[in-house]
């Protein structure tokens, strides 16, 4: 498998608060890749460094063999164009009903006609398994994890290679998670997607990560399964998927 994103070096400064101190990861094209670490330990910063939301002081990332650290405007928007970013709660517009928001990315940066774009948003829609009677309800009328599924259609709307979740099942009862997980799972499998989600779920380390990164001291304690984890001998990664099981 090839590298999709590479982060080398990578140093991250909020003022005197040091976040990253020579970060290194690699992703690999089509796996579900996670991003580990404790509450303040970076992960977040480092998902929006990938996605040009963020700059960081020192080291650079590739991302499809391409440095984001001097690149142009020009190439960031070309570059953009091959992923998706599923934000947290509220990423849906209120004043559209379900369908309508699945297709706002299509009507904002494509000119395909109207007929066309509802039956990619219709596809999208089931593809991410929400029932057919929620196709023109509003967010406000959706539970949690349904909310989680249009948001998850319409960041597949444009047909990303690559996406990214910041904590996508935080916020929904255990089962709507474990459902959402399995999803998350057979799209990546049937779309040959590469996700790369910031977690601190058990259910999702154990059932839908491929490989993961630890954050740990500014730096990337452990890379790789979770087999190989549970070889790995330091207190502070059996500790911490230890406390993810609460
Ligand atoms: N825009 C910002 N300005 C100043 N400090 C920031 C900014 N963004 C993040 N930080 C700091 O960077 C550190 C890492 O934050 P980050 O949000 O990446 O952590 P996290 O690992 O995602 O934590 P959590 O699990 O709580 O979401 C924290 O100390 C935070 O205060
Ligand atoms: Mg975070």
């Amino acid at each position: 498998m090839s590298t999709i994103i590479k982060a080398r070096d990578i140093i991250t400064k909020f003022g005197t608060n040091i976040v990253h101190d020579g970060v290194n990861i690699d992703i690999k094209e089509g796996e579900v890749y996670g991003i580990l670490g404790g509450s303040g330990s970076g992960k977040s910063t480092l998902m929006r460094e990938m996605i040009m939301l963020q700059s960081f002081q020192g080291g650079d990332i590739e991302v499809m063999g391409k440095s984001i650290k001097n690149i142009s405007y020009k190439d960031a928007i070309e570059l953009k164009k091959n992923w998706a970013v599923l934000f947290q709660f509220g990423a849906l517009y209120s004043s559209l009903n379900v369908i309508e928001n699945v297709s706002q990315p299509l009507i904002e940066y494509t000119n395909l006609p109207k007929e066309v774009i509802e039956q990619i948003a219709l596809s999208k829609l089931k593809m991410s398994g929400l029932k057919e009677e929620a196709t023109y309800l509003f967010p406000s009328e959706l539970s949690g994890g349904m909310k989680k599924r249009v948001a998850l259609a319409r960041a597949l709307a444009m047909e990303p290679k690559i996406m990214f979740l910041d904590e996508p099942t935080s916020g929904l009862d255990p089962v709507s998670a474990e459902n959402f997980d399995r999803l998350v799972r057979e799209l990546a499998s049937l779309l040959n997607l590469t996700i790369v989600m910031v977690t601190h779920d058990l259910h999702t380390i154990e059932h839908v990560l491929d490989r993961f990164c630890v954050i740990y001291e500014k730096k990337i304690l452990f890379e790789g399964s979770l087999e190989e984890a549970k070889k790995f001998e330091h207190y502070a990664l059996r500790e911490f998927l230890k406390v993810g099981k609460n």
